[in-house]
């Protein structure tokens, strides 16, 4: 079966094609494969440490299909744990999110402290043999590994993969210039937005560094925000520049390696960023060309196979939980730096309401496009999706723009609207799909 997935992917650079089989937006063995060889098999992120600032503190997800959370522990490190009771299986944490020295599960009452270790078991005298009965061969069973990366907290269900800093590569670069727009650390805004698309997972992945779509997707968005501009009360940060929309400032777009890809655009005008006011500071620690990529442009970076960070008009990261073939779990929040002025915040708020929130004019335009392609999808007789666009300006390796932002990309390209960043995602996806399943297997053993 793992053979029968490389021919999705139609990878000829000298014929200057490359193209994906829809089937692997709707297909359930493909999906089944994902689960096994990607969000099982390598690193998944979590949540952002300022989630889980305090001992107790717990934040639970899924890596794939498995229910696992992270908690704060009491020398400030991070355990991470699959969340199922070592009884029968009962998941632990009451909330998404929350605090609790000891988790007390709700079924039969087995609790267990911080660092996962079983403490007390209901009636246990009552039912177990005393001579052969060990309380501590039912502690919470640990996630092979947990890490963070300046302050994104990731996790791996396979006990071999390498060091998250590793897996990062390239992208690395691009959390930084997230992470260093405050000296005090950024921190993810109370209040989360969490929708189901009616697609596969990776078409939200394209469509997140998908340049080429704003401004047709976005055009109604984009009209609006012109118009808005022209009144009083609009101006300095309160500004989305439509300029970026329309498409009319220097963009690009790079494949990072490792599937990791970014789009980029410049700010016209930097002073419609909220952190326009630590432009100085900014400057002055990190030198004007990493200043530059930090505030002068915007990034939307994906981070395989599943992170998204915007950081366009607000910050925002972005995660997406594959369900099935046709269903993908997408949850948002608002990242900020840490003191910013109240003015700042404010505008950032109101800009990541404006576009990414149910109330907002832009998000759903996106889950119609994605659910107009998965339906188009089931068209089987029309069989590629075409990702050849920008072949002839691409560069091997890194452009100007790269070389001054100190990373390297496998290639580099001179629009947003270029889709070889893609081929990366593509040849990863590629590669994984057709390896053995190593992650829940060695969870397991
Ligand atoms: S399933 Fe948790 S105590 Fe029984
Ligand atoms: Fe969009």
């Amino acid at each position: 079966m793992a053979g029968s997935f490389a021919a999705y992917v139609d990878d000829r650079p000298a014929d200057k094609v490359f193209r994906v089989d829809r089937a692997i937006y709707l297909d359930d063995a493909v999906f089944a494969a994902e689960i096994a060889n990607i969000f099982e098999a390598t690193w998944q992120f979590v949540c952002h440490e300022s989630q889980i600032p305090n001992h107790g503190d717990y934040f639970a997800n899924h890596l794939g299909r498995q229910p696992i959370f992270v908690m704060r522990q009491q020398d400030g490190g991070i355990g991470g744990f699959v969340n199922a009771c070592a009884h029968r299986g009962a998941l632990l944490t009451p909330m998404k999110q929350g605090n609790a020295k000891t988790l007390t599960c709700r079924f039969h009452g087995w609790t267990y402290g911080s660092d996962g270790h079983c403490i007390r078991i209901k009636n246990e005298e009552t039912g177990y043999d005393p001579a052969r009965f060990r309380r501590t061969d039912y502690d919470l069973t640990r996630l092979p590994r947990v890490e963070a990366y300046r302050g994104f907290v990731f996790a791996c269900l396979n006990p071999a993969a390498p060091a998250l800093v590793e897996f990062l590569g390239e992208a690395a670069r691009f959390l930084e210039f997230i992470a260093h727009q405050s000296a005090d650390g950024m921190e993810v805004l109370p209040g989360s937005s969490t929708y189901v698309i009616n697609g596969n997972w990776k078409l939200q992945s394209e469509n997140a560094v998908d340049g080429y779509h704003v401004s047709t997707v976005h055009r109604v968005f984009g009209a609006t925000v012109a118009r808005r501009e022209e009144r009083p009360g609009y101006d300095g940060m309160m500004r989305t520049e439509s300029g970026r929309i329309a498409g009319k400032v220097e963009n690009g777009c790079y494949d990072l390696g490792g599937g990791h890809m970014v789009i980029w655009a410049d700010r016209s005008p930097p002073d419609t960023s909220p952190l326009f006011e630590q432009k100085d500071r900014l400057e002055r620690d990190y030198g004007a060309a990493k200043a530059r990529w930090m505030l002068g442009r915007g990034r939307n970076l994906i981070v395989f196979p599943s992170l998204m960070i915007n950081d366009f008009a607000a910050t925002q990261i972005r995660t997406f939980r594959p369900i099935a073939a046709d269903r993908t779990e997408v949850t948002i929040y608002c990242l900020a730096p840490r003191g910013e002025s109240k003015s700042a915040r404010y505008a950032r708020l109101r800009k990541f309401e404006d576009f990414f929130l149910v109330s907002g004019m832009a998000t759903a335009d996106d889950v119609m496009a994605l659910e107009d392609s998965q339906t188009g999808s089931r068209g089987r007789t029309a069989r590629w999706g075409e990702f050849h666009r920008g072949l002839d300006s691409v560069v091997h390796g890194p452009d100007a723009a790269a070389r001054d932002g100190k990373f390297n990309p496998v290639t580099s390209n001179n629009t947003w609207d270029q889709e070889t960043l893609y081929h990366g995602f593509y040849r990863r996806w590629k590669a994984l799909m057709t390896t053995e399943a190593i992650g829940a297997k060695e969870a397991a053993e």
